[in-house]
């Protein structure tokens, strides 16, 4: 690429692109070329955990320009740093858009959703097994017709985009036909988007099953037509152990050992009869997470929704493959399936991500996301601070769900998903901000009263669709 630029960020990760003549980075301070961009207003982004163990962590844990200049060359960040620095080296004629009381940042980042459920967000009265029988299965029935799934997909990614989220890890339902429609619907707006069919031939109404091998062939036609097409790719995702048998997961751990870089997406020890039931099913098992340790579902690219009720080995085990959990506040609540210990999961080094869980969860809203796990934290006596909460719905996502290397952060090479936070949205979000003292209260008062109202735009690679 022409693009003779002294990068404003440095980050020394692995960018996948290599974006940088090398030639010309440190003679020239101009920047130039083809399809530049550039976004002017507050830019805060994250380079770590806030929450790693070393002393300075919070500070070298992000980065945040008061008056800051988001540069981008087709579709990919080219530069990050002050306005006042970038501005004069900027291409004359570059499209500059200024967003004033805003805060950009990356595009949130959702690893735990179920996209047929958009329809029966806020079912009333019921925790997880009797809400999946009355409320969940009759619903998932309809995505056996293409045209209705289309309609719901196509629905699905607005409410996405108009929440800030640019990237998701998604349930489809049992029907191939389901992700067919999500993965077309994704496609057309060039969405970085993870999506799978379920896999469950038991304990489930009889118009709702597959078999072992259906559900083997299937996914992988879809992954054959599907993964890694543009910015897509598959997740393996037995529903969860409940609704398998032993022979549909050993499949489904054949399914990944042949398609190796595959995601496996599925649930884990959600709620206490849950948990009971998975005991009388698989009565060999050391616990829940061995009924999938046991076919080789876990590892890297493995994420497992709640993990609120596990025992040290199952955190153990989660931590040493290197899996993911991805923590469902509203969800957990709405449904009355407990507290997520995230300081627990961290002191096993497992990857944690957000996910909102729709339509279990009550919101497609990260921000709302935020705002109940900071609750759930408060409850176990832990805390959540304003910097490790939009590390989770960026970075953190981004790592649980091992795509880092391309996005969740602005560092140079990266896809330029991101999201621009309207800091005077609401009367009064706007009153409350009048207040804020630090760039630490004004996140937190967002993440409490902010919703899709505070997401003034989203961009996927640097095309605005909201
Ligand atoms: N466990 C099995 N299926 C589901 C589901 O659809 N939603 C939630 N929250 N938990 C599940
Ligand atoms: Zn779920």
């Amino acid at each position: 690429m022409n693009i003779g630029l002294n990068l404003g960020v440095n980050l020394g990760v692995n960018l996948g692109v290599n974006i940088v003549d090398e030639n010309q980075t440190a003679a020239a301070d101009a920047i130039t070329g083809e399809n530049l961009k550039a976004w002017r207003g507050s830019i805060l982004h994250f380079l770590s955990d806030p929450d790693a163990a070393d002393a300075n962590a919070v500070h070298n844990s992000y980065q945040y320009f008061c008056d800051g200049l988001l540069v981008t060359q087709s579709g990919r960040v080219a530069a990050l740093g002050n306005a006042t620095d970038l501005l004069p080296r900027l291409s004359a004629g570059t499209a500059l858009t200024h967003y004033r009381n805003a805060l950009i940042v990356p595009g949130f980042i959702d690893t735990h959703i179920h996209y047929p459920q958009t329809e029966m967000i806020a079912a009333y009265g019921e925790q997880l097994l009797q809400w999946l029988q009355t409320y969940t299965f009759p619903v998932e029935r309809k995505f056996e017709n293409a045209e209705y799934a289309a309609t719901t997909a196509a629905f699905f990614l607005r409410q996405l985009l108009c929440n800030g989220t640019t990237t998701a890890l998604v349930f489809g339902s049992v029907h191939p036909q389901s992700v067919e429609a999500f993965f077309n619907a994704a496609e057309a707006q060039n969405l970085r988007m993870i999506c799978g069919k379920v896999m469950m031939d038991r304990n489930a109404p009889d118009y709702l099953i597959d078999t072992p091998q259906s559900a083997y062939s299937d996914s992988e036609a879809l992954i054959a037509k599907w993964h890694r097409r543009g910015r897509l790719q598959y997740a393996v995702t037995p529903r969860f152990a409940p609704t398998s048998s032993a022979e549909q997961l050993r499949l489904a751990g054949q399914l990944l050992r042949e398609h190796a870089d595959v995601y496996l997406h599925t649930h884990l020890a959600e709620n206490l009869d849950e948990v009971a039931w998975v005991k009388t099913l698989f009565p060999g098992c050391k616990h829940y997470l061995d009924s999938y340790d046991q076919f080789g579902l876990l590892g890297r690219r493995s994420v497992f929704a709640h993990g609120i009720h596990l025992c040290d080995d199952e955190y153990r085990r989660l931590g040493a493959s290197r899996s993911a959990l991805a923590f469902c506040p509203t969800s957990n609540l709405f449904l009355g399936s407990g507290l997520f210990n995230l300081k627990r999961a961290q002191q096993y080094r497992i990857n944690v991500g957000l996910g909102t869980d729709v339509g279990g969860g009550t919101s497609f809203s990260l921000l709302q996301t935020l705002n109940e796990a900071y609750k759930v934290q408060q409850l176990r006596g832990d805390t959540l601070t304003p910097f490790k909460a939009f590390y989770l719905a960026t970075l953190g996502g981004a790592r649980a769900l091992d795509l880092d290397h391309c996005i969740g952060n602005f560092a140079a090479g990266k896809e330029a998903d991101f999201t621009v936070l309207d800091y005077r949205a609401t009367e009064l979000l706007a009153m409350r901000m009048e207040q804020c003292k630090s760039l630490q209260e004004r996140l937190f008062v967002l993440a409490m009263l902010g919703d899709d109202r505070a997401v003034k735009a989203t961009y996927i690679m640097g095309e605005q669709l909201k």
